[in-house]
């Protein structure tokens, strides 16, 4: 019999490198994704290293995030690095975010200090929005220099060795809450600022402009085209958003039309990436500057009880899939991504980790990224896929989305998802280029829908092991469980 899927895989082919920056994490002054999520203070009675949760940096190191985006965000373009750094800390409001008091307990020293902890490389955002150029080349040269009395005045403050900050975003969402500005004037004051932003000798500070939101293909072009010399990459901002904004879906009580409007919405992003890469391509044929999808993810309706301005959303089988479609059509545009930050690491969006006071939760998409791992720095393989359509009401999209890398090792690796919560699909793959005939896997899915991981119950989703796939001759087949996320591993 045929099977429902077909594809084809070139598993000794040569492709771009799945870079591992595209398992970045977000992390913003907001609500619970900070304080409370990941600080909890040198006197806290949950267990931490100096102040943060050993829970959470335990959690977040198994998934071996390689880059932290911080502090914002919106957060990021009010933001002033001198009121988080010595013994006088002022208290300012969080006007973006629920209007709450901000301690600044967590600033450039307790922040370099998590991404040690986590083994993460810093990505710090500049604030643009309402500081100045001078502003944003004094913490860089404070980070990073060794010598200087910004450097002195680092080692007074604990740090004598000059840290290494290899990523640096020139503001936030400049089109925004990073100053509403057009985009010619953006790129204007992109160049200008990035001028400022010097390094010592024998180090490199990668800049990163703020690119366009969702379709906004006008910035991208005007970015590229007026700034693209000063800055070594764009982000792209696209968030997962059933309905219109602003996100007025519940992230648990869904029926099939939230489960398909959700996951159709996230395949945009394979759209979006070809075509903001396609402007880039005209300015920069040879990809110099990469794009960093930057900010990516479900956005719905606060949970209910929850300050609106917290963003703070449960997470369920239906974000792992986001999740895995996202991390497939990465590797379809691996020459041009080079990283991408999911939103948001802790308590806020599509969050990695749940927390409430000392109880942690992972979340359905901590599991996917926890399988994905093996994609880090792996070489792309092409794969050619024939799906049927699911379709609910006007939401048609192929059944199954799947990717493929072969590791360092040698080691081939399929990452499936099967977005149609009724149907399991036979899939049939044919391989050239592999010797072995080995194949185990792991699988996610669950009973439901909306199937999620509570404080009181950690396994709703969680994954287990796969050994439904076999490889005879030259096809790899199984069948791929309604509503599942598995990642197949070939030898
Ligand atoms: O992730 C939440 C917010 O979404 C960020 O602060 C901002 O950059 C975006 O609009």
């Amino acid at each position: 019999a045929t099977s429902d899927v077909t594809a084809t895989l070139h598993a000794d082919a040569s492709g771009p490198v799945y870079d591992r920056r595209i398992f970045t994490q977000f992390a913003e002054h907001l609500g619970n994704g900070i304080y409370g999520g990941l600080w909890v203070g040198k006197n806290s009675r949950i267990p931490n290293t100096r102040g943060f949760r050993n829970d959470v940096v335990a959690a977040l190191k198994q998934l071996g995030v390689p880059v932290v985006r911080w502090p914002g965000g919106c957060f990021a373009d009010e933001y002033h690095w001198r009121e988080g750094i010595g013994a006088k800390r002022p208290v300012k409001i969080n006007t973006t975010w629920g209007g709450v008091t901000e301690p600044n307990e967590v600033g450039t020293h307790e922040f370099m200090d998590l991404t040690e902890q986590l083994g993460a490389e810093p990505y710090i955002a500049g604030n643009v929005g309402n500081g100045t150029v001078r502003e944003m080349a004094e913490w860089v040269e404070y980070m990073t220099s060794p010598a200087g009395s910004l450097a002195d005045e680092r080692a007074k403050n604990g740090h004598k060795t000059p840290w290494k900050v290899p990523y640096f975003g020139v503001g936030n969402e400049l089109w925004g809450c990073g100053g509403n500005m057009r985009a010619e004037f953006a790129a204007d004051e992109t160049r200008r600022y990035a001028t400022f932003l010097k390094v010592p000798a024998g180090t490199r500070i990668l800049k990163i402009a703020s690119g366009a939101n969702v379709d906004d293909y006008k910035w991208t072009e005007t970015m590229i085209r007026d700034a693209g010399d000063q800055v070594d990459a764009l982000s792209l901002h696209y968030y997962t958003i059933p309905g219109s904004w602003p996100p007025r879906q519940s992230a648990t009580q869904f029926d099939e039309a939230g489960w398909a409007e959700t996951l159709s919405e996230a395949l945009r992003m394979d759209d979006l990436i070809t075509r903001h890469a396609a402007i880039m391509d005209k300015y920069d044929p040879k990809k110099r500057v990469f794009l960093a999808v930057d900010e990516w993810g479900t956005w719905f309706k606060g949970d209910p009880g929850t300050n609106p301005g917290f963003l703070r959303q449960q997470n369920t089988l239906r974000d792992a899939l986001v999740a895995a479609i996202h991390l497939n059509i990465f590797a379809k545009h691996a020459d041009r991504v080079k990283m991408s930050a999911i939103a948001q690491m802790v308590n806020v969006l599509q969050a990695m980790v749940l927390t409430d006071g000392a109880k942690m939760v992972k979340t359905p998409t901590y599991h996917v990224f926890m399988m994905y791992k093996p994609y880090m720095d792996a070489t792309v393989l092409p794969i050619e896929l024939k799906s049927p359509w699911y379709n609910k009401d006007k939401w048609a999209m192929p059944a199954v989305s799947a990717s493929a890398v072969r590791d360092k090792a040698g080691k081939v690796h399929v990452g499936l998802a099967n977005l149609d919560p009724n149907r399991p699909m036979t899939v049939s793959v044919q391989i050239d280029g592999i010797a072995g005939s080995a194949v185990s896997g792991q699988l996610l899915t669950a009973p439901a829908m909306n199937t999620l991981n509570s404080f009181e119950a950690p396994d709703g989703v969680v994954p287990v092991a796969f050994d439904g796939a076999r490889i005879i001759g030259k096809t790899l087949s199984l069948t791929l469980p309604a509503k599942s996320v598995v990642m197949l591993d070939l030898q």
